[in-house]
């Protein structure tokens, strides 16, 4: 496992004025990172990937494995989740499931350690990265987020930027990059499915976009730091059925370069884009297994109770 630059060097103050760049929840989604930040890829798992359709290639690396052991989350005394152990595997979708207050946000804000952003809230446990503890005090936060990046129920593209430097955004800040930023962004735009409808207006505001392509663009702006992980908090609610069909094909895809964590409402949807499926109740897992089988034969007479509808 190599953690670079993330050694001593790397001062308390630097570290807090970093963080403050990726810390607001709109910076986070696509973990925006300033020069020099460390990159958390094991070297044996940074080997390109083959080229998807949609484009990039060149830098793609595989999706790392996640995995939560004793997580537990708190909002002061009051604990969201309950003593989590929970697998995401590489280059896999897990939808996460559970009913409304159960602990899904909660639980994968953790995951790239935004919850700890929250005044008063704190997480125990470990969150693994491919056997990193990304809570470990040596590895930063940032990099972290880099790593992880995540992608929220409202699309958040940044307001006054123009659909190019919303792309931009995170690889401007990371030195390595700075040569091929405009390959970068087509790369991630064309990743995201969206390059075909906006290759004639980068210029124009990431705003003026409809919901759907809005939602694509933060896709973008994660993909554009090239992470292992995303993270997608019902990706889908504000969005009509043909948007929404958009973003699974795309999950579809993305997941042959990352590994992917979906917290949904939507059972179709689950069904149809997640590899597993976790059904969470009250802060605590219920049960995880390959999604057919979740749907179809869960072992606990609960989760059936849930994907049938008659709670929740
Ligand atoms: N910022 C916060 N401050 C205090 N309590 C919170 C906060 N956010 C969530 N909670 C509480 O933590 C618990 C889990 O909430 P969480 O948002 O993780 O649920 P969820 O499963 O994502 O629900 P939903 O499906 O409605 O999005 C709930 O009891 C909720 O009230
Ligand atoms: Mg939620």
């Amino acid at each position: 496992m190599m953690i670079e630059g993330s050694g001593p060097e790397v001062t308390d103050r630097e570290r807090d004025s970093r963080s403050e760049v990726g810390d607001r929840p709109a910076e986070t989604a696509g973990g925006a990172s300033q020069s020099g930040t460390p990159r958390i890829t094991p070297p044996s798992l940074s080997q390109p990937s083959p080229p998807t359709p949609n484009g990039g290639g060149a830098e793609q690396t595989p999706g790392l494995s996640i995995a939560l052991e004793q997580l537990r989350a708190f909002y002061g005394p009051a604990e969201a989740v309950r003593g989590l152990d929970l697998e995401f595997h590489a280059n896999q979708v897990t939808a996460i499931i559970g009913p409304s207050g159960c602990g899904k946000s909660t639980m994968i804000r953790c995951i790239n350690r935004m919850h700890e952003e929250i005044p008063g809230a704190r997480a125990e446990g470990r969150v693994m990265l491919e056997g990193l503890d990304v809570y470990d005090p040596s590895v930063d936060v940032v990099a972290v987020r880099r790593a992880i990046g995540m992608v929220f129920q409202k699309p958040n593209p940044f307001p006054t930027m123009s659909i190019f430097d919303n792309v931009a955004a995170g690889p401007r800040l990371t030195s390595s990059r700075r040569g091929d930023l405009r390959e970068t962004v087509e790369s991630a735009l064309r990743s995201a499915g969206l390059w075909e409808e906006v290759a004639d207006r980068l210029d124009e505001p990431g705003a003026g976009l409809s919901g759907g392509q809005q939602q694509r663009l933060c896709i973008a702006r994660s993909l554009a730091v090239d992470p292992d992980v995303i993270l997608m908090d019902e990706p889908c609610s504000a969005l009509d059925p043909i948007a929404t069909l958009k973003i699974e094909e795309l999950i579809d895809q993305l997941k042959r370069r990352v590994t992917i964590v979906i917290v949904t409402h939507n059972m179709q949807q689950a069904a149809r884009v997640a590899d597993r499926t976790a059904f969470m109740l009250d802060g605590r897992l219920v049960e995880v297994g390959p999604t057919q089988e979740i749907f179809t034969t869960p072992h606990d007479p609960r989760t059936e109770e849930y994907v049938t509808g008659k709670f929740g």
